[in-house]
């Protein structure tokens, strides 16, 4: 992992990733968060104050340390505990039916084998347990799509494997998860191509 990776993209993602209206997004999606909690694709940590009142320690699991130096700050001044492991998604060393709750923003987008990843989840979700999500996706407007195809190669480079053209509830359905809910929208303040937007929870059923 590179300078641009491991110092610039954290950065970066700190600044873009905290818009107004993907924070109000971030705060809808973690009300209904129980514990115990493992987040995936932690980042910056911007989901961190949202998280509910009752929620005492998180599990997190980010693969770029630069992104887990980058939320330090942030962790230290949270009431949350957070129990950071530098870690691929695709490969959990947690124990089945851990967590009763899974949260990923802007996660599955960018993480290489994205079905494992989530395989994963299911599979140290307990039965019942939620996985909450807020992604980003292809679009179902074909000219948007097209040019999501278009700039999807760059797009993976400049934003270390972040694909444009993931359709995040077929990817999630299926791996034996029940849509409890999904919403599909354009983020506010994102270009098309970049802000078409699943929000939603899948739970394991029980
Ligand atoms: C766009 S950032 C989003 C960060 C944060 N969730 C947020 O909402 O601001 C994507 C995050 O996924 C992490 N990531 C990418 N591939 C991963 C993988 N295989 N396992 C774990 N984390 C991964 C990146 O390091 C990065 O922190």
């Amino acid at each position: 992992m590179g300078f641009y990776t491991k110092v610039i993209l954290p950065s970066f993602y700190d600044y873009l990733m905290a818009s107004p209206a993907r924070e109000k997004a971030r705060q809808s999606l973690l009300a209904g968060v129980q514990e115990a909690v493992l987040e995936v694709g932690f980042g910056t940590g911007l989901n961190l104050p949202h998280y509910p009142e009752q929620i005492r320690q998180i599990t997190t699991v980010d693969i770029n340390p630069g992104m887990t130096a980058k939320a330090l700050k942030r962790i230290q001044s949270s009431p949350i505990a957070v129990n950071t492991h530098l870690l691929d998604g695709a490969r959990l060393p947690m124990a089945d039916l851990t967590f009763d709750s899974v949260v990923t923003a802007y996660t599955l987008c960018s993480i290489a084998q994205v079905e494992t990843a989530l395989g994963e989840i299911h599979r140290v979700l307990k039965p019942g347990g939620r996985l909450f999500f807020l992604e980003h996706g292809v679009s179902p407007d074909p000219g948007i799509r097209r040019w999501q195809e278009r700039l999807n190669g760059i797009q993976r480079v400049i934003a270390a494997g972040c694909h444009l053209n993931r359709n995040i509830k077929a990817l999630i359905a299926a791996q034996s998860f029940e849509l409890v809910s999904c919403e599909e929208f354009y983020m506010a303040g994102d270009p098309r191509t970049h802000g078409y937007t699943y929000q939603g929870i899948a739970a394991k059923p029980a």
